[in-house]
C-alpha cells in the first residue's frame, strides 16, 4: 500500500527507514531519495514514526503544512 502516491514511497518502505534511524517524515523520504511534493503523506508518515515510539521532531511541521492548505 501507497503511503506517498507522489515518491510511489510503501507502507514497508516508510517502515523499514523509521527502523534504519529516520526522525522525520522529510527523513523517512529522504531514505529512499525522494522529498516531499504535495506533502498530503507527511501526517500518515509522522503518525507511524509516533506509532514506533520514534521522538519526532517532523510531527507538528507536517500537521501544520497540511493545515495550510
Ligand atoms: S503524497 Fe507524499 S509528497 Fe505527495
Amino acid at each position: 500500500m501507497y503511503v506517498c502516491n507522489c515518491n510511489g514511497v510503501t507502507r514497508t518502505e516508510v517502515d523499514e527507514a523509521i527502523a534504519a534511524g529516520a526522525q522525520g517524515p522529510e527523513a523517512v523520504l529522504a531514505h529512499h531519495g525522494c522529498e516531499p511534493c504535495c506533502g498530503r503523506c507527511l501526517p500518515e508518515i509522522a503518525d507511524r514514526l509516533s506509532v514506533g515510539g520514534i521522538a519526532c521532531g517532523g510531527t507538528a511541521r507536517a500537521r501544520s503544512l497540511v493545515a495550510a492548505e
